[in-house]
């Protein structure tokens, strides 16, 4: 059986990370509305640390997708969960948890800037750069990460450990 083995990020890494992306992307605002879009599920836990760490009004929103099998090359995601807000000259800050072949993210960019909103980044909490396909690059990165399986921090295996405070490693028991 799989379960959380070796802590990879600790909780208090996270909060110190959280503190100083949050520092970064409200010198960037400064002071102008944001609209959050987390990428669910695994985004909801970094958002709403990230979210309270900010220093410019927010909103929040969710999406949520999913590729379809055997698209790697053509990237193709449906839509599960769309937007409730109208992106159309606002800015957006994607938050995701993982960047991982980039797959995921590149569709959810895509799928955003048809919605011409004023300004679009990413903000993602780890990055996997080894596995990257698609060559997505995120405006805020927390920690470049090995290329291993991991969860926790809303991060799951099966749906489980997206409650840990921390970025854990999975061992074979
Ligand atoms: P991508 O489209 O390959 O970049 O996949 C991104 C999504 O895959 C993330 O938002 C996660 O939900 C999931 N994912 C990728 N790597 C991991 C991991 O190590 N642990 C848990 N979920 C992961």
């Amino acid at each position: 059986m799989m379960v959380p083995g070796k802590v990879l990020i600790s909780e208090k890494e996270i909060k110190k990370k959280v503190r100083e992306l949050a520092k970064k992307v409200s010198l960037y605002y400064k002071g102008e509305d944001v609209i959050m879009i987390g990428v669910l599920k695994g985004a909801f836990v970094f958002l709403s640390d990230l979210m309270r760490a900010v220093k410019f009004p927010v909103k929040v929103d969710f999406m949520a997708v999913k590729s379809y099998k055997g698209t790697e090359t053509t990237g193709e995601v449906n839509i599960l969960l769309d937007l409730r807000e109208d992106i159309e000259g606002k800015n957006v800050l994607i938050v995701e948890d993982i960047v991982d072949t980039g797959i995921t993210l590149n569709a959810v960019k895509r799928i955003l800037e048809k919605r011409k909103p004023k300004s679009l980044r990413i903000c993602a909490l780890l990055d996997k750069k080894e596995r990257r396909v698609v060559d997505v690059r995120g405006d805020y990165i927390g920690f470049a990460i090995p290329n291993k399986f991991v969860v926790g921090y809303g991060l799951d295996f099966e749906e489980k450990y997206r409650n840990l405070p921390y970025v854990s490693l999975l061992k074979d028991e």
